[in-house]
């Protein structure tokens, strides 16, 4: 068909001018693209224009782009009354609220008016993009042009193709994405489409974790911070997004999974929601912001015992091997033989078990049993968790000798797979997943992820930097003590696991 996004006369619609229609707007200017913007609010267009010209003489100001080209800039932008003066436009692009009557509405509308060669394209960020095409004569012309928050510093847009979207309809999306200097990946429609599905492994298992009473949302953050390498932890995250966004946005997500356990919501986080306790914008969520900032409780200090003796269960032979090397270097008294010595520290190396288990399992004394989470470098933070019975003294002493060198200790109730192992299984897992569902190429997903959610590693490297065969094991061996099929593995990750190649490996 007749679009070409590179032609220099391209006339782009954007119909909604709040948040993410005006970045869109701003971005096809900036890429030399002439706009015509609308909105339903009388006035929200013009300030949206004024809030684009600062925007972009901001950009000016800083040396991203000259004075004259951020004047030019917005000088492509014409704000029009309505869906009748987008009759000229070669695409238009919907960003208006997230409601599907109104949009299907509008769509229906617009139709009627465009030409028949015109894309309609939406910004949804949760509705089914087959769904929203559905009351359209030419639902062929239709996909989801997914831009991420704030538009102009989010270089990512998903391209999403909808059952009966015409190929043309994405690869025209694909080179005008891409004029608008952004970063276009390709995804089939799927619930979430490719980023919002990844991301939820994120915020779902912490929540679910908070919610068994394993650990406190801070010890969370701390964790994924210092063990993971994210840049938020998945409750300060919570706070800066709103409850109010995210718990809706994952309730929805499960529904249109038809209850895939991978994506059970936490009831916990419902609970709050209906408390109105929301995040920075109430001023309080998991953190209280009454004071402007984020009050952070302080970290208590390390308790100051150590143990008389040291043993190491040689199940996992890697995480004995991990953690005798940094026993060693902090000094402690490490038995060498085949069975604990009476009174002895035991530790043990789960990959996804819990600490009881261990214990049972291998015949060890629970009341002396601490588990020691060596999936991660032990470099920044520590990750210790006892069994219900574990006697307090026993914990404290595997807390202050794993401290013992500065380095800090979180210790937790029992879990299958402590925190960070449960919760980054689970973000490779559901990786997995969206390759195995074919909703994008395993490079795309790791590009859109760590673009989109600004993650240290996209979903399939990071289980092949911590090796596809534990993650498997994670998830196994969860399964096996939660007795819950969330944690079950997707053949695709089973399979290059146990083929011993990296999870970024499509299918020949
Ligand atoms: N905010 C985000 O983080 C984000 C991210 C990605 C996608 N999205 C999606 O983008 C869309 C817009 O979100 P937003 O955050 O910009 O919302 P917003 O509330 O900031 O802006 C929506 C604008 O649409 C206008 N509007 C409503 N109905 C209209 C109609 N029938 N015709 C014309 N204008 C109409 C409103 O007056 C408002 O100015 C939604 O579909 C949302 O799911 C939002």
């Amino acid at each position: 068909m007749g679009f070409d996004a590179n032609r220099p006369d391209l006339l782009i619609g954007v119909i909604g001018a709040g948040a993410m229609g005006r970045g869109i707007a701003q971005v096809a200017a900036a890429g030399g693209i002439r706009v015509r913007l609308t909105d339903a609010k009388p006035g929200a267009a013009q300030e949206a224009l004024k809030f684009i010209d600062g925007m972009l003489k901001r950009a000016a100001e800083k040396g991203g782009m000259t004075a004259e080209q951020a004047t030019a800039a917005t000088e492509r932008i014409q704000i029009v009354d309505g869906p009748v003066d987008l009759k000229p436009c070669h695409g238009v692009i919907e960003a208006v609220v997230e409601n599907p009557d109104i949009k299907q509405k509008l769509f229906a509308e617009l139709e009627a008016i465009v030409a028949d060669d015109c894309i309609i394209a939406s910004n949804t960020s949760s509705l089914s993009v087959t769904l929203l095409a559905n009351k359209l004569k030419h639902p062929g012309r239709f996909a989801g042009f997914h831009f991420f928050n704030p538009v102009p510093l989010m270089r990512l847009v998903e391209v999403i193709d909808g059952v009966l979207t015409e190929p043309w309809v994405g690869d025209a999306l694909m080179a005008l994405g891409k004029r608008m200097t952004r970063e276009p990946v390709r995804v089939k429609d799927a619930p979430g489409f490719l980023v919002n599905q990844v991301g939820r492994g994120y915020s779902l298992e912490a929540s679910h974790l908070v919610s068994e009473g394993i650990a406190s949302f801070v010890e969370v953050d701390r964790v994924m911070r210092d063990v993971g390498g994210f840049r938020m932890g998945p409750f300060e995250l919570m706070d800066l997004t709103a409850l109010d966004v995210t718990q809706p946005a994952s309730e929805l997500l499960y529904m249109q999974f038809f209850h895939e356990a991978r994506y059970r919501p936490s009831l916990v986080m419902r609970s709050r929601l209906d408390a109105g306790i929301l995040g920075r914008k109430t001023k309080r969520g998991f953190y209280d912001y009454s004071s402007g900032e984020q009050a952070v409780p302080p970290e208590a200090p390390a308790p100051g015992a150590k143990p008389q003796s040291v043993w190491v269960s040689r199940a996992e032979p890697a995480g004995h091997a991990a953690l005798v090397q940094l026993l060693d270097k902090l000094g402690a008294p490490v038995e060498s033989t085949a069975k604990p010595s009476a009174g002895a520290l035991i530790l043990v190396t789960p990959f996804g078990e819990d600490t009881t288990t261990c214990a049972l399992e291998q015949g060890l004394d629970p009341k002396r049993t601490v588990a020691v989470d060596t999936l991660f470098p032990m470099v920044k933070r520590r990750t210790i968790m006892t069994c219900p019975i574990t006697e307090p003294a026993y914990r404290d002493a595997a807390h202050g000798l794993l401290a013992s060198d500065g380095v800090p200790v979180v210790a937790t109730k029992d879990s299958p797979g402590f925190i960070a192992q449960r919760i980054i299984a689970m973000i490779v897992n559901i990786g997995c997943s969206v390759a195995q569902n074919q909703t994008a190429t395993p490079a795309d997903i790791d590009k859109a992820v760590t673009l989109g959610l600004n993650y240290p590693h996209g979903p399939l490297a990071f289980g092949d930097r911590l090796g596809a065969d534990r993650i498997l094991k994670v998830l196994m061996n969860m399964q096996r003590v939660y007795a819950d099929q969330r944690y079950r593995p997707t053949l695709w990750l089973s399979r290059r696991a146990r083929l011993g190649v990296s999870l970024l490996t499509p299918d020949t």
